[in-house]
C-alpha cells in the first residue's frame, strides 16, 4: 500500500468505504472514509482504528510504517463503532500499546469490548510525549457523544478532532486541496446538518475554548473525508456560522401527497413565495433523500409541510420527517403547515403539535383544504405562500 503522509512523521492510515449508501440512515451516496491517524517518532501512537470490516486494511497501511508491535499508544478519540471496532484486533497485535481514551471513554470501551480491556484514561490538558512531538488530549463531549475527545499534534498544530469536521466522502484523495471545492463543502454542510446540528451551543463553545488555548490549527484531520490542510480555518468559521444559525431568504417546503391535492397546493404556495424573490426549495418526500433535505433546511428561514390526512393524522413519511428534524433541533425557523381532507382534517393539528412541543415556533395560520383545491382555493394558497414570504422578510 502506498504511504500516505500528512506531514513527515504523521500518517493516515484509514480506510475507503466507496460503497456505503446507508450510515444508519444517513444516505451516503459519495460513500465515506474512517481516518485512522499513526504518529510515528521515538514512540508512536495510533489515533483511533477503523470500522471492523475494514481492519485488514488499517493493518497493511500501518504495517508499512512500522510493525504493530512497536505501537505504544492507541488512543479512541470516540466509541462509536465506525471508528474503534477495530481496537480488540489491534490491541492483539499491539501487545504492548497503551489505550488511551476519556473517562466517558473507557465506560464506552468496556460496554462495547469488555472490561479485559486495560484503558488509561485521560483528561483536556493532559500531554503525551512522543518524542519529538507532544500529543494533548481535549474533551470534547457531546461532539457528539459523551466520550468524545480531540488530541492535537502540538509542535505541528494537527487537531484529530474525530467526526468534528468530517465528511461522508470517498475519494482517491486525502486532501481538501486535491477535491471538488463545490462537492466538499456540500458534503461538509450536510454532515453537520445530519449529525451536528443539535450541538451548536457546544459548537461554538468548543471552538472559543480552542482559541482561548492558543492552538495553531495548520491542520484539522478529522475521522471522515478529506483532511482540511489548506486554509482549515473555513470549516471552522463555516462551523461557527451553521451553529449561530445564520439563515438565508429561502424557504424549505416538504410534503408528501396521495392523489395529487397536497402536491397542488404546495405548487402554489412555493409560487406565492417566488414572487418575493424568496429562493424556495421543495421537496416530495417519497421522492427525496431526508439527508439532503435536512441539509437544505440548515440555513433556510422557514419550512413548511404538506400531509394530506390519512386516517386522522399524516402520512407516515412525515410522520419520520418531523421525528427526524425535531431531533436535530434546527434553530430559529418559522414552520407552517398545510394539507388536504376527505371528510375529517387531523393531520395539520397533529403536525403542529408536534412542532411546538419541540420548542418551535409556528405560524399562526394553516392551509387545510377538503378533496381537491378549487381555483378560488389555489389562490388562497397562492397567498398562504406570500403571507410566509412577507413575514420572513420582516
Ligand atoms: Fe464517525 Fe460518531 O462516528
Amino acid at each position: 500500500m502506498v504511504k500516505v503522509e500528512v506531514i513527515d512523521g504523521v500518517y493516515w492510515v484509514g480506510a475507503i468505504d466507496w460503497n456505503i449508501r446507508d450510515f444508519h440512515g444517513y444516505s451516503t451516496k459519495r460513500g465515506t472514509t474512517y481516518n485512522a491517524y499513526l504518529i510515528h517518532d521515538e514512540k508512536t501512537a495510533l489515533v483511533d482504528t477503523v470500522k471492523y470490516d475494514f481492519s485488514n486494511e488499517l493493518i497493511g497501511r500501518i504495517s508499512e510504517i512500522a510493525p504493530l508491535g512497536k505501537i505504544d499508544y492507541v488512543i479512541i478519540n470516540h466509541v462509536e463503532m465506525d471508528h474503534s471496532s477495530s481496537l480488540l484486533k489491534i490491541a492483539k497485535k499491539a501487545e504492548n500499546a497503551t489505550i488511551l481514551a476519556t473517562q466517558r471513554g473507557k465506560e464506552g470501551l468496556f460496554k462495547h469490548y469488555g472490561e479485559a480491556l486495560a484503558v488509561k484514561t485521560v483528561k483536556t490538558g493532559d500531554e503525551l510525549k512522543l518524542g519529538k512531538r507532544t500529543l494533548r488530549f481535549i474533551e470534547a463531549p457531546m461532539l457528539h457523544w459523551p466520550d468524545s475527545m480531540f488530541t492535537y499534534v502540538v509542535e505541528d498544530g494537527i487537531l484529530l478532532p474525530n467526526d468534528a469536521f468530517g465528511q461522508h466522502l470517498a475519494s482517491s484523495q486525502r486532501f481538501d486541496d486535491e477535491v471538488n471545492e463545490e462537492i466538499l463543502m456540500d458534503e461538509a454542510t450536510k454532515y453537520y446538518a445530519n449529525i451536528l446540528m443539535p450541538f451548536g451551543s457546544l459548537i461554538i463553545r468548543k471552538i472559543q475554548e480552542l482559541k482561548q488555548m492558543g492552538l495553531s490549527l495548520n491542520v484539522i484531520a478529522p475521522s471522515h473525508g478529506v483532511i482540511w490542510r489548506s486554509n482549515p480555518s473555513r470549516i471552522v468559521e463555516a462551523y461557527l456560522k451553521w451553529s449561530r444559525g445564520i439563515h438565508k431568504d429561502k424557504v424549505v417546503i416538504v410534503y408528501d401527497t396521495m392523489w395529487g391535492s397536497t402536491d397542488k397546493i404546495a405548487r402554489k404556495i412555493a409560487q406565492g413565495i417566488m414572487k418575493h424573490e424568496i429562493a424556495v426549495k421543495f421537496y416530495k418526500l417519497r421522492a427525496s433523500d431526508l439527508t439532503e433535505i435536512v441539509a437544505e433546511i440548515l440555513d433556510a428561514k422557514a419550512v413548511i409541510v404538506g400531509s394530506p390526512t390519512l386516517n386522522n393524522t399524516m402520512l407516515p413519511s412525515v410522520s419520520a420527517f418531523l421525528t427526524y428534524i425535531t431531533g436535530l433541533k434546527p434553530k430559529g425557523k418559522l414552520w407552517a403547515f398545510f394539507g388536504s381532507y376527505g371528510w375529517a382534517g387531523g393531520a395539520i393539528k397533529k403536525m403542529t403539535k408536534i412542532v411546538k412541543e419541540a420548542g418551535f415556533e409556528a405560524h399562526d395560520s394553516a392551509l387545510e383544504l377538503q378533496y381537491v383545491p378549487t381555483k378560488e382555493e389555489l389562490e388562497k394558497c397562492f397567498s398562504f405562500g406570500e403571507e410566509i414570504a412577507e413575514k420572513i422578510k420582516r
